[in-house]
């Protein structure tokens, strides 16, 4: 028989994929897709709102997305920018805190001070997060961490001797507020990471859908905690261990 936890997810982190080829299907220049991207952001962050996700990562752009044409670079830039300012006043009136994972301060100067505005005055909200991975890659965050880390440890704030995963993972974008994703969801029919949150998904469930980004929508979404909902996580113990078979005394009774 199989067990599943039936539990909500907490953290669902989202590889936001498939725009470009959505364009190109429509003989639409590609930053059409991101535009119509946007929208589906949009539709997502308020079907979460709905749920009881506390925590939802939108990957938005990687490190490796600098090597597009300047021409998408520019416009993605303006898309995040044009996005984030109509997000704003949704996050303050929703009372949802805004993270970023990646390295913002090489994003351009106006994107960057936005997003340290909206951090800071939605700072002390504590019931929802929304974490946007921009300028993010999974290695550079690695590297990133080990500079963090070694230097806390010549400051005298980190023991070598005591480090864990708990004190080195601190050190991660992720810091120790953000939780581990419970579940990966990647659109457009591609089954890969591409650099994203590989430590954290370490033990994630991962779910690919075939829908393109700019058509992913409150209905897919909420196919994809149903799929959550129905996996058994084990951790590396036996299925018996996480979910005990209901004693057949205990049965008859019933
Ligand atoms: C995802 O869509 C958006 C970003 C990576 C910024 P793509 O632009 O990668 O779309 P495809 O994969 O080319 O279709
Ligand atoms: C991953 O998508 C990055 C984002 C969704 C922001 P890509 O489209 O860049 O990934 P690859 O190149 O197909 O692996
Ligand atoms: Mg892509």
């Amino acid at each position: 028989m199989k067990h599943s936890s039936g539990q909500e997810p907490r953290h669902i982190a989202i590889i936001m994929d498939g725009n470009g080829r959505w364009a190109r299907r429509r003989g639409l220049p590609r930053i059409e897709g991101h535009r119509r991207g946007i929208e589906a952001a949009r539709q997502v962050v308020r079907a979460a709102g709905d749920t009881e996700l506390r925590y939802l990562t939108l990957f938005a752009f990687s490190v490796e997305n600098w090597q597009r044409p300047r021409d998408e670079v520019n416009a993605l830039m303006d898309l995040l920018h044009h996005f984030l300012r109509e997000e704003r006043r949704y996050l303050l009136e929703n009372r949802i805190r805004l993270r970023c994972i990646g390295r913002i301060e090489d994003l351009p100067e106006r994107v960057n001070t936005q997003i340290r505005d909206i951090i800071e005055e939605t700072s002390t909200f504590e019931g929802r997060t929304l974490v946007i991975a921009l300028n993010y890659g999974a290695r550079t965050e690695v590297l990133d961490a080990v500079r963090s880390y070694c230097r806390a440890v010549t400051e005298g704030e980190e023991d070598l001797d005591q480090c864990g995963w708990e004190q080195f993972s601190r050190h991660l974008y992720t810091g120790a507020d953000i939780p581990d994703p419970d579940l990966i969801l990647r659109t457009s029919g591609e089954s890969r990471l591409s650099n994203f949150l590989l430590l954290q998904s370490a033990y994630s469930e991962i779910y690919f859908s075939p829908v393109l980004w700019p058509d992913f929508n409150r209905e897919e979404f909420m196919q994809a905690i149903q799929y959550y909902k129905q996996r058994e996580r084990r951790f590396g113990k036996t299925g018996d261990q996480v979910c005990p078979a209901v004693p057949e005394t205990a049965q008859s009774l019933t």
